[in-house]
């Protein structure tokens, strides 16, 4: 521990992989999906294994697949102390139940959905600077190619917002421990952590994400994620 970083007492993970996986169509939650032969859960544990500064993880997995033992876990490190909790209906309610698994003297928490299974290292590592230099919230995002409109119930346009204003972002999204405790409490429903934080009034800041990031969420998703990992530039976790 540097003198810079004196305060700090360590960065929790929390991992939600609770999700049905519907969009998928595999037969399974997605992230017991294959992907090179391992489940997309597998891919996210060994990145969160390798960011420094890691010292608890809470893996949040759907009910009937607490036991680690299990043939759905087939080619799953566990990180070294990690905890395995069961999730909730909502993405929200898991994020909960894995937060409150996490080690309490963890500083800094860090929130991965399992499905952006081919996260860099590099992102948890910008996440993490990002809040140790005073954040109160940090989340990894790239500028959106697409113009995008806003629209209400019938379809109706309502607005374009500048296409320079928007990021689509993506996780690990990181928050001071106490400020996602506070959001969790006060808020649920959002689709991301960073929602709850900003509706309590904090300035939550976005650094550089990166393309391998991405959700897999469709069939061509893993497709996709399957070249990202046979591709010797883009392959692996740098
Ligand atoms: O459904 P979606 O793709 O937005 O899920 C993002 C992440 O949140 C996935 O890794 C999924 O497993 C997780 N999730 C969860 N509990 C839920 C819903 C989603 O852990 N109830």
């Amino acid at each position: 521990m540097t003198d810079a970083h004196a305060a700090a007492r360590g960065v929790g993970v929390v991992v939600v992989a609770a999700g049905s996986g519907a969009r998928l169509r595999a037969g399974l939650p997605k992230a017991f999906v294959a992907l090179a032969g391992r489940p997309l859960l597998a891919h996210s544990l060994d990145t969160v294994a390798a960011v420094p500064g890691v010292a608890s993880v809470a893996v949040v997995v759907p009910a009937d697949l607490l036991d680690p033992s299990g043939p759905a876990w087939s080619g799953v490190s566990l990180p070294p102390g990690a905890v395995v909790v069961a999730g909730g209906a909502e993405r929200t309610a898991s994020v909960a139940a894995g937060l409150a698994s996490l080690d309490p003297s963890c500083d800094v928490v860090l929130v991965h959905d399992a499905a952006r299974c081919l996260t860099p290292v590099a992102v948890f590592a910008r996440v993490v600077a990002a809040v140790r230099a005073g954040a109160a919230g940090v989340v990894p995002g790239i500028p959106v190619v697409d113009t995008i409109k806003v629209v209400d119930a019938a379809g109706v346009v309502t607005s374009t917002p500048p296409r320079e204003s928007l990021r689509a972002v993506q996780t690990p999204q990181g928050f001071r421990r106490e400020v996602l405790l506070a959001a969790h409490a006060a808020g649920a429903g959002a689709t991301d952590d960073a929602a709850l934080v900003e509706a309590l009034g904090h300035d939550v800041l976005v650094v550089e994400g990166d393309v391998r990031a991405h959700k897999v969420t469709t069939p061509d998703d893993l497709a996709q994620a399957e070249r990202l990992l046979a591709a010797p530039t883009t392959g692996g976790r740098p």
